[in-house]
């Protein structure tokens, strides 16, 4: 009885422990304050950023001691692991593996110290609610995330040129990422391995009525 109450409720203390660490306070309170407005109107940029990867030239890895490998649907416990790093994947990594996602995972030992979950076609993307239909050559990149102890040693750096490397493989020539304009984490680690940054997303809601605006980024606004 308690299960069903505790579980969503320990998930939310832990969603706002990971923001807090993260991002800080000031955006966890956005969070929070966004959050409790959600019912009556939501308002989120997201920016997109790109690599055309046909123009990536693949340079020798120093893998930091990692084993770098695709994930496989069978393994449950480095699923969990995943999940228990970013709560909006509660549920879904064995589905999008299913449907043709791939995940590459930096393990030391069992432990997964990061991740890069990659889709393809028809891609839902939550903080903007929309859907968009990518082409048979292109990728989106769901989420990439490092565990905290093992940040600020490149991890997510060599994640994301393992991954130019598998996509280049498959045929793949256009990568594509989105993130807050306030994750400068993100958009430094995204600049640095080569993405542009290309477009906003604009996502408002008044009640029931939604728009869309999408901003191409000029020159200026790309310094970070
Ligand atoms: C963003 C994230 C993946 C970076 O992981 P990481 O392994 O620490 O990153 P790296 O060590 O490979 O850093 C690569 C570059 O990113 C930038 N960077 C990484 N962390 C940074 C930070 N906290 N502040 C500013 N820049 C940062 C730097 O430019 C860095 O290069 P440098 O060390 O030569 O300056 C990690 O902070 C994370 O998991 N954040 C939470 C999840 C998230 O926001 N994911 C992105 C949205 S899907």
């Amino acid at each position: 009885m308690h299960v069903g109450i505790n579980i969503p409720m320990k998930r939310t203390v832990k969603k706002l422990r990971r923001n807090f660490q993260d991002y800080g306070l000031g955006v966890t309170l956005g969070k929070v304050c966004s959050g409790a407005l959600a019912v009556a109107c939501e308002s989120r940029t997201y920016r997109i950023y790109r690599i055309k990867l046909d123009r990536y030239v693949p340079a020798e890895l120093d893998t930091g001691g990692f084993e770098l490998r695709l994930l496989d649907q069978e393994e449950n416990s480095l699923i969990d692991q995943i999940e228990g790093l970013e709560e909006w994947l509660f549920g879904e990594i064995r589905e999008k593996l299913k449907t043709g996602s791939i995940c590459l995972v930096a393990l030391e030992g069992e432990q997964v110290a990061g991740f890069n979950l990659v889709s393809f076609g028809e891609i839902y993307m939550p903080l903007v609610n929309m859907t968009r239909k990518f082409r048979d050559n292109e990728a989106w990149s769901e989420q990439i995330t490092v565990s905290k102890n093992f940040r600020g040693r490149g991890l997510a750096a060599t994640l994301r040129l393992t991954v130019f490397d598998v996509l280049k493989d498959r045929g793949v020539n256009r990568f594509y990422g989105g993130t807050l304009p306030l994750n400068l984490a993100n958009r430094k680690l995204s600049k640095k391995v080569g993405f542009r940054e290309i477009a906003d997303i604009r996502y408002r809601r008044f009640l029931n009525k939604k728009t869309w605006a999408f901003k191409r980024i000029g020159q200026n606004d790309k310094a970070i």
